[in-house]
């Protein structure tokens, strides 16, 4: 499309889009917010904020214990139904269940004693560093045997170097973990071309979903995926700390365990037996009892995206995010703005970075005086998560133009270099 740098062209984008009516469903007390951090914290919508409620004064206050049979013992696995259908995964392979960091370790674990002779691990250096750390202490805890191959990048950690990875991937290699959207610069892999690439070589696949699930379709089963993770309180809106998801393929359910022998992942838990027999399926990897005020509040907030769903999602996600990086070139890159992010929208999930070498006091200043909140990640960017169900074309306009003030005043260098404790 031929974008036009002008606030009233983004009306017109606004007026013609069909998703602009999910905007509604979502609590906007300050209409004045430009809020570009969905990926981080997604929006709440109206239906969990009823819910959280609800569950307060009825559930947990009026029903107590009587809640577990009421619904809340198999809450794991209905709502893992539920996020299985963004995801492109039949019923009984996903489970909502922890954070997504402890389902990362759980996986891997899983994954590497499937192929214990196997001792790559192959993942590269824009994976999201919590991942990279629990790869790290996986190995540690494994006695060493395990050697960790990061793959780079050859464009400022734009986008991965495909041939490293095609080359790192070897027949000794265990598992191969990526994140599916880059969580800086916001480049998408290919699932399905890697996932075959694994598999020639006999390597699991576990991607990290957090930053494509509920801005993209997925189809981890038709890809052949063997584990993914994910997080819900980015674009699924489950609200903070809102507990992760993990998918094990059906084909390897049976001979995958987990790490954690908790009572939840028993068989019959409820017999109260001395030994561990695990459930069957997925269930085993569930260890103990789960946040159920945030799950069930996380529930209620799939709703608008499953009714929206995923293809139209994505339609808008990439009409947004061209005009956002039409929008850097035009407003911002006169200033010394550059686009962090793939050009090609088949290779973008739904952020973007913009990179400027004051890009840390630039984002204080929009957060502390211009009601934009975007976030900043080193070295230089600024990123801009766009939620298509409720980011409006106006908003990302008025966003941008906000940014344009900041630098014709020169308003970031009253700021320290000096970093606030969270970016
Ligand atoms: C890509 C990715 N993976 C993993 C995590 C860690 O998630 P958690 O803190 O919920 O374990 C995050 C958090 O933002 C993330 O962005």
């Amino acid at each position: 499309m031929n974008f036009l740098p002008a606030q009233g062209f983004a009306h017109e984008l606004d007026k013609q889009d069909p998703l602009k009516s999910y905007r509604d469903q979502f609590v906007i007390d300050d209409p004045g917010l430009v809020y570009f951090d969905g990926n981080s914290l997604g929006r709440m919508p109206r239906v969990a904020q009823e819910k959280a409620k609800q569950i307060v004064e009825e559930e947990w206050g009026r029903d107590l214990i009587r809640g577990w049979n009421k619904g809340w013992w198999e809450a794991p696995a209905r709502v893992g139904n539920k996020i299985a259908t963004l995801i492109g995964a039949a019923v009984g392979q996903v489970l909502v269940s922890d954070t997504t960091s402890i389902n990362l370790y759980k996986l891997v674990m899983a994954a590497l004693a499937l192929g214990p002779e196997r001792k790559r691990i192959v993942t590269d250096t824009m994976n999201f560093p919590s991942d990279l750390y629990i790869l790290q202490g996986c190995v540690t805890q494994l006695g060493n045997r395990h050697e960790i191959v990061r793959i780079g990048s050859n464009d400022k950690e734009l986008t991965p170097d495909l041939n490293a990875l095609a080359q790192a991937i070897t027949e000794d290699t265990a598992l191969v973990t990526l994140s599916h959207v880059l969580f800086k610069s916001g480049y998408l892999y290919d699932m399905k071309a890697v996932t075959e690439l694994a598999h020639r070589k006999g390597a699991l696949v576990l991607w990290d979903l957090s930053h494509s699930v509920g801005a993209l379709p997925i189809t981890l089963d038709e890809c052949g995926v063997d584990f993914a993770i994910g997080c819900t309180y980015k674009y699924l809106n489950g609200g903070p700390g809102a507990p992760a998801f993990l998918y094990v393929n059906k084909s390897i359910q049976e001979r995958s365990s987990s790490p954690i022998w908790g009572w939840w992942g028993q068989n019959r838990p409820f017999d109260f037996g001395l030994d561990y027999t695990p459930a069957p399926g997925v269930a085993r990897f569930l260890a103990g009892t789960q946040p159920m005020l945030s799950l069930l509040t996380m529930e209620a907030a799939l709703e608008p995206l499953l009714q929206a769903g995923m293809d139209s999602i994505r339609a808008k996600s990439i009409l947004l995010t061209e005009y956002a990086s039409f929008l850097t070139q035009s407003l911002l890159a006169p200033f010394g703005f550059s686009l962090g992010s793939p050009v090609d929208s088949a290779q973008r999930g739904s952020h973007i970075s913009i990179r400027h070498p004051e890009g840390y006091r630039i984002n204080r200043a929009l957060i502390e005086e211009m009601n934009v909140i975007p976030d900043f990640r080193e070295p230089d960017n600024i990123r801009l998560g766009f939620a298509p169900l409720y980011t409006s074309f106006v908003e990302i306009w008025e966003g941008f133009d906000r940014i344009r003030r900041v630098m014709e005043d020169k308003k970031y260098e009253k700021y320290p270099k000096q970093k606030l404790a969270v970016t």
